[in-house]
Formats: C-alpha cells, structure tokens, sequence
C-alpha cells in the first residue's frame, strides 16, 4: 500500500459528501454513546444491564471503524483555506481544535476496547463474542476505564465549543463556513 505521506492531496471549497456523510453519522453516534454509557453505569448492577454494555461496546466498535475510515480519508485531503473574513487566530484555533477532535474520536474508543480486552467480560459484537486478545487484568482495566470517563468531558468541551463556533458561523457571521460541512453551498 502507498504510504500516507505520499497519497495525493487535493483541495476542494468544501467538504467532499464522504467527508459530510461521515462527520454527521459520527456526530450523532458520538454524542448517543454519552448518555448510552452514563445510564448503563446507573443500571450496572441491575439484571440485564449486561445488554446495554453490548449494545454500547458494539455501537462503540462501528464508531471506530467509521473514525479509522476518516482519519485515513482527511490526511489524504487538506480542506481549502477558510474565507479571508476569519480572523488569523480563529483559523488557527479551528485547525487545532479540529486535530483535538480527532485525538478525542481516537482514544474514547480506544480506552474503552482495550479497557474491555482487558475483563473477563471481553467484548461481543452484536451477539458474536470476540476472541480474549488480552489476559484479564482488574486493575489495568480500572485504569482504562478511568481514563475513558476522563475523556468524556474532554470530548464535551471540545464538542461544545466547536459546534458552537459552527453555529456562530451559520447564525451570525453568515460566512459560509459552516455550508462546508453540508450538502449544498
Ligand atoms: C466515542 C465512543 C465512545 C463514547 C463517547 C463512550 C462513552 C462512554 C461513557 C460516557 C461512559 C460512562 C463513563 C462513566 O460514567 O464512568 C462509558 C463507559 C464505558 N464504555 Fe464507552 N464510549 C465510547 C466507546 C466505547 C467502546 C468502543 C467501548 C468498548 C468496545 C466502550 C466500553 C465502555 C465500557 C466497558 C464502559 C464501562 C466502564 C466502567 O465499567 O467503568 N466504550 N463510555
Ligand atoms: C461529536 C460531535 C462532533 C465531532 C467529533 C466533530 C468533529 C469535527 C472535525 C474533526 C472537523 C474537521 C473536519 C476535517 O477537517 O477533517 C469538523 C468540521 C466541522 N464541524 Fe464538526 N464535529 C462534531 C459536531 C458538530 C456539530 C454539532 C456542528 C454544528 C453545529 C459541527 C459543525 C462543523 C462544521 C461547520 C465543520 C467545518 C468547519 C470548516 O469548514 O473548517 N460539528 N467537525
């Protein structure tokens, strides 16, 4: 396979339908698996709680795949400069917010597969147990675990600031950046 480095990149005023496709599917599961974990933590010990840690683990897998598939799309594509009517340090903290997006995307999922790998548990993939990669370890999933809530408010705040500095653009600035990441211009 070609290395990354060297796949083409090609600019474009707004995001390709891929690119749309993906950051909408991914939102609306990113933002479902918050209140998904917190309820299954309320009802943790309840009989048939176990469904809901499936259900989430599951979801949280597709997730992962879909943010894989991103992450390879993006650094294969760099988006076209943003309009010469946001500021300098606006365009910055956009570029980097951005890139905290995508370090977030990749380690709540992460956290939460390697922390699972780690219990007796394991993980089961609607209904298809996968094989025990990893020798269960309490204390180490404990710490993966920790590590995944942690990440959550990390995901929050980011999230928060960045969709509301998309509506800012939509509502009141009127830019057009935020018609980058739809459908139409
Ligand atoms: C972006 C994707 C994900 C989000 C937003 C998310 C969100 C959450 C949240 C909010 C909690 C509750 C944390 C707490 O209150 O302590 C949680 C717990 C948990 N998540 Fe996720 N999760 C994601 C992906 C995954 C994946 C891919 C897996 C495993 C395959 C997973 C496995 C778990 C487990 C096992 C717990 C319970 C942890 C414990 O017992 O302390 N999560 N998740
Ligand atoms: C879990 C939720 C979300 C995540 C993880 C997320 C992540 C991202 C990332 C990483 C980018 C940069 C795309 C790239 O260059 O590859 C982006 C762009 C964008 N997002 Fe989100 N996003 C989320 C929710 C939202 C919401 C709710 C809104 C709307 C209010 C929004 C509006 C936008 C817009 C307008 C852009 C394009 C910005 C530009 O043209 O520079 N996002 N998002």
């Amino acid at each position: 396979m070609q290395p990354l480095h060297t796949l083409p990149t090609t600019q474009t005023s707004s995001y390709a339908p891929l690119a749309v496709v993906l950051h909408w599917t991914l939102a609306v599961l990113i933002i479902g698996m918050i209140p998904l974990g917190w309820y299954m933590m309320e009802i943790e010990d309840d009989p048939g709680s176990a469904w809901f840690f499936n259900l989430h683990k599951s979801i949280g897998l597709v997730l992962a795949g879909l943010v894989l598939l991103r992450l390879l799309w993006r650094l294969g594509h760099s988006p076209a400069p943003l309009p010469a009517s946001v500021a300098p340090w606006q365009a910055t903290a956009s570029k980097a917010g951005h890139w905290l997006l995508y370090a977030a995307m990749i380690a709540m999922p992460a956290f939460g597969i390697i922390g699972s790998l780690l219990t007796e548990r394991g993980i089961v993939f609607f209904g298809i147990p996968l094989p025990s990669v990893l020798q269960a370890n309490h204390d180490l999933a404990e710490l993966f675990f920790e590590a995944h809530s942690v990440t959550t408010w990390i995901l929050i705040g980011l999230v928060t600031v960045h969709a509301l500095a998309g509506l800012k653009h939509l509502l009141i600035d009127k830019d057009g950046v935020f018609q980058r990441m739809w459908f139409s211009r």
